[in-house]
């Protein structure tokens, strides 16, 4: 069996064709699923109405899953799943959260280009969100999210900078990534629970052999490096994997479930009318090892 699949960004971003994902996949389902996204690390299945039970049933079928760190807080919480990441702006009675509510300014990193939970030491693979209510327009953005290929920035680099940053290894840090949008408020005791971690700047395909920049908002400094020079060299390689060739940006329907590998993409949220109601689900599924273990 094969996905069927429409290109929305050259080798980068596809429509798959209609499968309902929320009935038990059999194994040659769930292999043409995870070789469409070794094709197009961003996939994108249209009219799915997934029950929270459903999309973590389907994720696991990717690997086991993550527990993020906004589910791992004590106190209620919106969604009953903790395998199921709340990408709201609602709080537990689902009413908009205020402009000042600390979750909500937390959860404003996602605007930044980033890969998930690269500052976890093994860090994840595929996120899988899932659009139950949208906001509408807005004069700064309409909630897209927009995705960049990691893959082609690597290889649109010249030869000379990429054997430069093919050994370099970069530490990742969730509270330099909130810094930057001026968040500093963690609950007590998460400074602890999430030190920073080391991760490789460049990241080979294990089917493909591809390489790809690993880059992140959470990226702080090149290790070994002053923190200013691998600083800069960051907003370098940042700039130069986000220019629009790259990028690929989904306008979300109803329904909608996207699937992107975060080894080889980086992603962010764009602004939307922060008075109504926007509400995704997110599955996300666990690496096996460190990216330091991993081949270059
Ligand atoms: C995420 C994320 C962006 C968005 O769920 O990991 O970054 O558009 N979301 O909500
Ligand atoms: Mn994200």
């Amino acid at each position: 069996m094969a996905i069927h699949t429409q290109e929305l960004h050259p080798g980068f971003a596809a429509e798959a064709g209609f499968l309902d994902l929320s009935r038990p996949l059999d194994g040659d389902a769930v292999a043409a699923v995870q070789a469409a996204i070794d094709a197009y690390p961003v996939l994108v299945f249209r009219d799915q109405r997934l029950t929270d039970g459903q999309l973590r049933d389907f994720a696991a079928c990717f690997g086991p899953l993550e527990i993020g760190r906004s589910a791992a807080r004590p106190g209620r919480r919106r969604l009953a799943i903790p395998q199921i990441g709340d990408i709201s702006n609602l709080d537990v009675d689902n009413n908009v959260r205020a402009l000042d509510d600390r979750r909500r300014l937390d959860g404003l990193g996602n605007r930044l280009w980033h890969t998930d939970a690269s500052y976890m030491p093994v860090p994840v693979v595929l996120g899988m969100l899932h659009a139950v209510v949208l906001p509408p327009q807005s004069p700064f953005g309409n909630g897209e999210t927009e995705f960049a290929d990691m893959r082609a920035a690597y290889d649109a680099l010249p030869p000379a900078t990429q054997q430069a940053v093919d050994p370099l290894v970069a530490e990742h840090d969730v509270f330099w990534s909130r810094a930057q949008i001026g968040f500093t408020e963690f609950p007590a005791g998460e400074r602890e629970q999430y030190p920073p971690s080391q991760q490789r700047l460049v990241r080979r395909h294990p089917v493909t052999g591809r390489k790809s920049l690993y880059l992140s908002a959470h990226a702080s400094h090149i290790t070994g490096w002053p923190v200013a020079d691998g600083r800069l060299l960051l907003v370098d390689l940042n700039t130069h994997a986000t220019q629009s060739r790259f990028v690929y940006s989904h306008t979300w329907r109803l329904g909608d479930l996207v699937i992107w590998d975060n080894r080889w993409t980086m992603h962010r949220g764009r602004p939307h009318d922060e008075t109504k109601a926007r509400d995704l689900r997110r599955a996300t599924t666990l690496d096996t090892g460190s990216t330091l273990e991993q081949a270059a």
